[in-house]
């Protein structure tokens, strides 16, 4: 079966408001057209503040937004949070959950991301689990130790078959942190080992859900190609090429036709 392909964009904080607006305005009806023409999955996720306009403009497009986090509590006295569950309210579709960056700079551990993990799912949004080792765990041969810490929780979460998914895809984002930003990539066999082992621990534990496999970490025109061959991967979680448009494009057509960019 032929796969089709999922790009998300993760704006991180690049840009500002003005810029994010400009970016989608000069864009917008290339952006249309690369996911009517290639029948690609484009996903979209600004900073918080940029999600209202966003879903408004692509309200009667394919394209759809992302959250880059969620609170994990569901109400309460947490200063400036954001509640899942106006998210939802707003039309957000998938939420981005234990982005290195985030694990990093704000603490955050794998109880937390499962939490957010399980509200995503009662509120009906789509969760990007993002997970990754460190340079040092990668040296030193701890990756699938890490990998399994990291997904362990949203694991038994989908295995309970307490949430009504309803064939919801359910994204896992490998994204090794000394990859990000950095311009390194992992080489294609370390790939094809991680993402079949990923495939293997996910499905033994679930496997009529519905889950889909990302690749992020440096992605750009000239590796997306080869990484979208392997056999597990479903599409990128890309950061700084999602910033210009004519890369982002090029990842988008380079992987579809199956040529490079
Ligand atoms: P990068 O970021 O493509 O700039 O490496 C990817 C990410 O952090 O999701």
């Amino acid at each position: 079966m032929e796969k089709r392909y999922t790009f998300v964009i993760n704006w991180k904080m690049f840009f500002d408001f003005n810029e994010v607006i400009d970016f989608v305005s000069k864009n917008l009806d290339r952006m249309i057209e690369l996911s009517n023409l290639f029948d690609a999955e484009i996903i979209l996720s600004p900073s918080f503040l940029e999600i209202y306009p966003l879903v408004k403009i692509f309200s009667k497009t394919k394209i759809k937004i992302c959250a880059q986090n969620c609170s994990d509590h569901i109400k309460g006295p947490f200063t400036g949070q954001v509640c899942v569950k106006s998210l939802s309210t707003l039309g957000v579709y998938s939420g981005l959950i234990g982005h290195s960056e985030i694990r990093r700079y704000k603490s955050e551990t794998n109880e937390m991301i499962a939490r957010k993990f399980d509200l995503l799912l009662d509120f009906g949004i789509t969760p990007i689990l993002c997970i990754g080792e460190s340079e040092k765990d990668n040296k030193s041969g701890d990756v699938f130790r890490v990998l399994e810490d990291q997904l362990s929780g949203p694991i038994k979460i989908v295995a309970s078959g307490e949430k009504k998914i309803n064939g919801r895809p359910i994204y896992v984002a490998y994204e090794p942190e000394w990859s990000i930003g950095t311009g390194v990539t992992p080489s294609l066999s370390q790939l094809e080992s991680v993402f079949a082992w990923i495939n293997n621990l996910v499905r033994r534990a679930s496997p009529n859900s519905n889950w889909k496999f990302l690749y992020g970490g440096s992605v750009n025109p000239s590796v997306s190609v080869e990484i979208s061959k392997i056999r597990f991967v479903n599409g990128f979680l890309i950061g700084r090429a999602g910033t210009n448009f004519e890369e982002f494009e090029k990842i988008v057509k380079s992987t579809i036709l199956g040529v490079d960019g």
